[in-house]
């Protein structure tokens, strides 16, 4: 029989995430998705209205307009200590098309990808679109990245490295020698680094954010709107890297997107250049219910690395599928760990991105089982 669909996507899933997406109604309480429960800021709301009011909604450059480029530039350099030209950065539809084009722009058919086992959905699913093969790397006991383990699994067809620092599902942020130790495995071996910064402001306990490109050129490093200023649908996402990289991504994005969204330009300028306060703020709450969840969690006896950055805890539990059905019974939704990878197997992931009422509602049905 002839194949109708094209081999490249016939054993990619429909993402674990989504499925418990789609699993809800009306009164279930959702400790299953990853986006900020926050409204969007004001002014960032303000300025995409003027962008419409004053007929922004036109295509722009492909890279994304200057003005947005300039500010992403300013703040890689003030935040992330490494320096980029506004030409060097490309404004994508969110994280999403950065991690797409940066993995097609280096993988071809057969290379392999290392990438946290495990991590977010995604990476392995984009690897595999790309004809690559997703080669996921075990975490320590502690969920942090291992060295050792990495070195074992790098072989002539190691493309590419996927650092996700904070991480999701995990919420573990890697100190600066550990991304320093990677940075330097990686250029050993002639590895690009692919760094996924979206939870870089969503961070605990005075512990401090690392760029991998802050210690070397062979990295493309991604972010977003969507996470830190509660923006996930206004898709806007961006990446930099040094020119050579760039130049091969924007063919792709050019083609697949032409540019990001208009008014979500205008607004995630608003939100880069605005006022700071509402990240703080965000980022407090955020802590709070962390502190909570890892309380109640505990009284539990539930094991878990105490998370330091975005907003999941991945505790281990006997059965992960007759954790989620017994939660599932009790109208709360919560992501089982292998639609992490292996390594997330009999664990959970809890969000908790959701209101505090939620989340006490949630602990107490949980307390009950
Ligand atoms: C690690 C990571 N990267 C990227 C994304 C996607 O970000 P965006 O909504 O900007 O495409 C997510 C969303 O959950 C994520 O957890």
């Amino acid at each position: 029989m002839v194949n109708k669909f094209a081999h490249r996507i016939a054993d990619i899933e429909i993402s674990g995430i989504r499925k418990a997406f789609e699993a809800l109604s009306g009164d279930f309480i959702n400790l299953g998705l990853g986006e900020p429960d926050f409204d969007t800021p004001e002014h960032i709301k303000t300025a995409a209205v003027q962008a419409l009011n004053s007929g922004f909604t036109g295509y722009t450059f492909n890279k994304g307009i200057e003005e947005l480029r300039d500010a992403i530039s300013n703040k890689f350099l003030s935040d992330n200590n490494f320096s980029v030209s506004p030409e060097e950065i490309i404004v994508t539809s969110g994280a999403s098309e950065a991690l797409h084009i940066a993995i097609l722009s280096i993988v071809e058919k057969g290379d392999e990808v290392l990438m946290p086992n495990p991590c977010f959905v995604s990476f392995s699913a984009l690897t595999k679109l790309a004809e690559g093969k997703p080669v996921g790397v075990p975490l320590n006991e502690d969920f942090t990245m291992s060295i050792e383990a990495l070195k074992e699994k790098i072989t002539t067809k190691t493309k590419g490295l996927i650092v996700n620092s904070p991480a999701n599902p995990t919420g573990t942020v890697e100190s600066e020698a550990s991304i320093k130790a990677l940075v330097d495995l990686a250029s050993d071996h002639h590895i690009t680094i692919i760094s996924d910064e979206v939870y870089e402001y969503i961070i605990y306990d005075g512990v401090k954010h690392i760029s991998p490109a802050s210690f070397s050129d062979e990295v493309i490093t991604i972010n977003a709107v969507s996470k830190t200023y509660a923006m996930t649908g206004f898709r806007l996402g961006y990446l930099a890297a040094p020119d050579e990289y760039t130049e091969q991504m924007l063919k792709i994005h050019q083609y697949i997107q032409a540019c990001a969204p208009s008014i979500s330009q205008k607004a995630a300028l608003a939100a880069i250049t605005g006022p700071q306060e509402c990240v703080s703020e965000m980022r407090n709450e955020f802590k709070r219910r962390r502190d909570f969840a890892v309380d109640a969690l505990r009284d539990m006896d539930m094991q878990f690395p105490v998370p330091k950055g975005a907003f999941y805890i991945f505790p281990r539990v006997d059965d992960e599928n007759e954790f989620v059905e017994q939660l599932r019974l009790k109208k709360i939704i919560v992501t089982p760990g292998s639609a992490f990878g292996s390594r997330g197997k009999d664990h959970v992931r809890i969000s908790y991105a959701t209101s505090f009422e939620d989340l006490s509602r949630a602990f107490e049905l949980m307390k009950d089982m």
